[in-house]
C-alpha cells in the first residue's frame, strides 16, 4: 500500500541576522541553512498494517507523513502511496487518504463541527445515506452527540480531537495517518481515543501509521514498529524483534514484605524497591525458582511477570552507542 526509497527531505532555512541592520543585509545576501529532515529512508506497509512511527521531537517524523500525504513535495527519492505519487495530489489520491494533527486543527475555530463534516461530505463527494451513517455511528462510538453544533472554540481539547477524528473519517479513507492523536489529552481521553482507534482499525481494515511521544497508544495499536532518528530509520520489526525484548532475564514485579524478597534474593541480578514493592531482575533460568518461592509466601500480592519495558530498550536504540551496533546486525533493522 505504500512504498517509500531512497527518501531525503531538506529544508532550506532562510538566515537572518538578528535587528534591522540584519534585514537589510539579507535583503542584498541571502544565507540559507540547510535541515536535513530525513536522510535515505526506505520502507513499505501493507495493505492493512498499523504502523507505530516512534522517534524524539525533530527525528523527522511528522515531515514523512506530510510528504506521505502529499502536502510536501521530497528533495530526492520514490514514493508511493496506493499506487499514487502523494505530491501529484490527484482526486482519488485525496479520497484514499486522511492526515490527523494533533498539533493542528483542521476545524474552524468560529463554526460547529458538523458545519465542516458538510464541507467535507461536499469536498469528498460521500452521498447523504453513507455520510448519515457514518457520522451517526462515529459520534454515538465517541459520545459526542451534544457537542456537535457548538462552536469549536467552545469545546474541550478531548471533545475536540474527537471532532478531528471523525472529520478525517467521513469519506472512508484507505490510509489514515494520525500524528500525535492523543498529545495532551488528559488520561482518561488518552484511553479513549485509543481504544476507539483499535476499534475502528479492527473493524475497517485501514492502513495506518501513527506517530506518539505516548508508548501505550504505540503498545496497544500497532503490529509494527518504526524508530526514526535525526531523519535514519534505526528500527523496523515488531514488538519481539526489538534487541532484548526477550532477552535472557524478565522483571517481576511483587508487593510484599523484605523478609520474603530475602529469600529470593540470590538468584536475583537486581532489585529495585518502592515502598512495600519490588522490582526483582532475574535470568530466566532461575524464573521458575523464585516464582515457586514466591507462590509458597503468604505476603505475595499483585505479582507479575514482565519482559524488559519496550522504553528502555528504545532509549537503547536511540543511543548513539546502540545505533553503531545496529549497523552491524542489519537483519534485523
Ligand atoms: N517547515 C520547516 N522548515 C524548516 N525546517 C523544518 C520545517 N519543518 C520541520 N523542520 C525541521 O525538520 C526536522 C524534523 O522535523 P519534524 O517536525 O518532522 O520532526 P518530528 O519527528 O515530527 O518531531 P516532534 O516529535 O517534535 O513532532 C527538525 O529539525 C525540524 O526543525
Ligand atoms: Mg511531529
Amino acid at each position: 500500500m505504500i512504498k517509500v526509497e531512497g527518501l531525503k527531505m531538506i529544508y532550506k532555512v532562510h538566515k537572518k541576522e538578528p535587528g534591522f541592520v540584519g534585514s537589510m543585509k539579507s535583503l542584498v545576501n541571502r544565507k540559507f541553512e540547510i535541515v536535513e529532515a530525513l536522510k535515505n529512508v526506505d520502507l513499505e506497509i501493507e495493505s492493512g498494517e498499523v504502523i507505530g512511527l516512534i522517534g524524539p521531537n525533530g527525528a523527522g517524523k511528522t515531515t514523512f507523513l506530510k510528504i506521505l500525504s502529499g502536502l510536501l513535495n521530497p528533495t530526492e527519492g520514490k514514493v508511493s502511496v496506493g499506487g499514487y505519487v502523494p505530491f501529484d495530489r490527484k482526486r482519488e489520491f485525496r479520497k484514499m487518504i486522511s492526515l490527523v494533527m494533533g498539533q493542528k486543527s483542521q476545524l474552524i475555530w468560529e463554526i460547529s463541527a458538523m458545519e465542516t463534516f458538510n464541507v467535507n461530505k461536499a469536498i469528498y463527494e460521500v452521498n447523504k445515506s453513507d455520510f448519515e451513517q457514518r457520522l451517526n455511528e462515529l459520534i454515538d462510538v465517541l459520545d459526542v452527540r451534544k457537542c456537535l453544533n457548538l462552536p469549536v472554540r467552545q469545546l474541550s481539547l478531548g471533545e475536540r480531537m474527537k471532532m478531528e477524528i471523525i472529520a478525517s473519517l467521513l469519506h472512508f479513507p484507505k490510509v489514515l495517518f494520525l500524528d500525535e492523536p492523543t498529545i495532551g489529552l488528559d488520561l482518561k481521553s488518552q484511553v479513549t481515543m485509543r481504544n476507539f482507534i483499535k476499534y475502528y482499525v479492527e473493524k475497517t481494515n485501514t492502513t495506518v501509521i501513527i506517530t506518539s511521544h505516548y508508548m501505550e497508544d504505540i503498545k496497544a495499536l500497532c503490529d509494527r514498529l518504526v524508530v526514526i532518528n535525526k531523519g535514519i530509520i534505526v528500527f523496523n520489526g515488531n514488538f519481539k524483534q526489538l534487541p532484548g525484548f526477550d532477552s535472557d532475564h524478565k522483571y517481576i514485579s511483587v508487593k510484599t514484605n523484605n523478609e520474603t524478597i530475602e529469600r529470593v534474593r540470590e538468584f536475583a541480578l537486581d532489585i529495585e524497591t518502592t515502598k512495600d514493592s519490588y522490582k526483582i531482575k532475574v535470568p530466566n533460568l532461575a524464573l521458575n525458582k523464585v516464582m515457586v518461592e514466591l507462590g509458597s509466601s503468604e505476603n505475595v500480592s499483585d505479582l507479575t511477570v514482565e519482559n524488559r519495558p519496550i522504553e528502555e530498550i528504545i532509549m537503547d536504540i536511540l543511543s548513539e552507542r546502540s545505533n553503531t551496533q545496529n549497523d552491524k546486525v542489519s537483519g534485523v533493522f
